[in-house]
């Protein structure tokens, strides 16, 4: 592995979507060497709570929290205060929630980490869902397109203080059409070339992902579900490394 592709390390996301402990275990301490933050969502965090983090932490690695928060802007606090004790260095909620919802988030991430002298979580907003498109919005009563919404939202998640916001490929340009460069974009739904996309419809590659704007990359299945995946990381940080060509 030249030292090019292990510069790219800090920018790549393992989404660790397993349904067991032990196989996330064997998995980290395969990758952690190739990998920057490993994500853990609401299947693992569901089965195993803080004994996910804990693992990942006892291992060495850093932590998104993918628990996509939305509730009344207390009850998030309180979440977020929660998360921010579980020593993660990523996490998320839903831009969805409001302004309110989103300042209180920061806010009490901000507290909760400087009374456990911690440096703060990167705090990012997920805007819509990729999973909707404009019928979905026009029938939840939303009468903008998914593009100017993705926009509006990742606005006032910025004027709220909120780091950045998980977004689709296809998003990556119209947010940096309206934001600095700053203002971190995390993209899920990347495959290399050759490879079948599963359920990611529109998928970019690693390296076009990174020249479109995106900070970081997620990639999941790719990687977790390869015969190899030290080599599939590889793989894919060979390809974030053309991004520079
Ligand atoms: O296996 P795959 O690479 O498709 O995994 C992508 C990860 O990113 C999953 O954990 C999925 O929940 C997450 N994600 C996504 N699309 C979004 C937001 C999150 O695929 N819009």
């Amino acid at each position: 592995m030249l030292s090019k592709e292990l510069e790219f390390k800090k920018k790549l996301i393992v989404a660790l979507d397993l349904h067991d402990l032990l196989e996330a275990q064997i998995l980290v301490k395969q990758l952690k060497s190739y990998v920057g933050f490993f994500k853990v969502g609401h299947q693992l965090f569901t089965r195993y709570g803080p004994a996910a983090t804990k693992m990942i932490q006892d291992e060495g690695g850093e932590i998104f929290l993918d628990l996509k928060y939305h509730d009344i802007p207390n009850t998030v606090k309180l979440a977020v205060n929660a998360a921010v004790s579980l020593k993660v260095n990523m996490l998320n909620f839903h831009a969805l929630g409001g302004r309110a919802m989103m300042v209180a988030a920061v806010k009490s991430s901000q507290a909760a980490a400087k009374e456990l002298h911690l440096s703060p979580p990167v705090l990012l907003a997920v805007t819509i869902l990729t999973s909707l498109a404009d019928p979905d919005l026009i029938e939840l009563g939303i009468s903008s397109s998914v593009s100017k919404e993705v926009q509006s939202l990742a606005r006032m998640a910025y004027d709220a203080g909120v780091n950045g916001v998980v977004a689709s490929p296809q998003e990556i340009a119209i947010i940096r059409e309206v934001l600095p460069d700053n203002f971190l974009i995390v993209t899920p739904g990347v495959r290399l070339k050759d490879s079948k996309g599963d359920d990611q419809k529109r998928f970019l590659t690693p390296r076009e992902a990174l020249q479109a704007g995106a900070d970081y990359i997620v990639v999941g299945r790719p990687i977790v579900k390869a015969p190899d995946p030290v080599r599939a990381a590889h793989e894919i940080l060979h390809d974030m490394s053309l991004s520079l060509a």
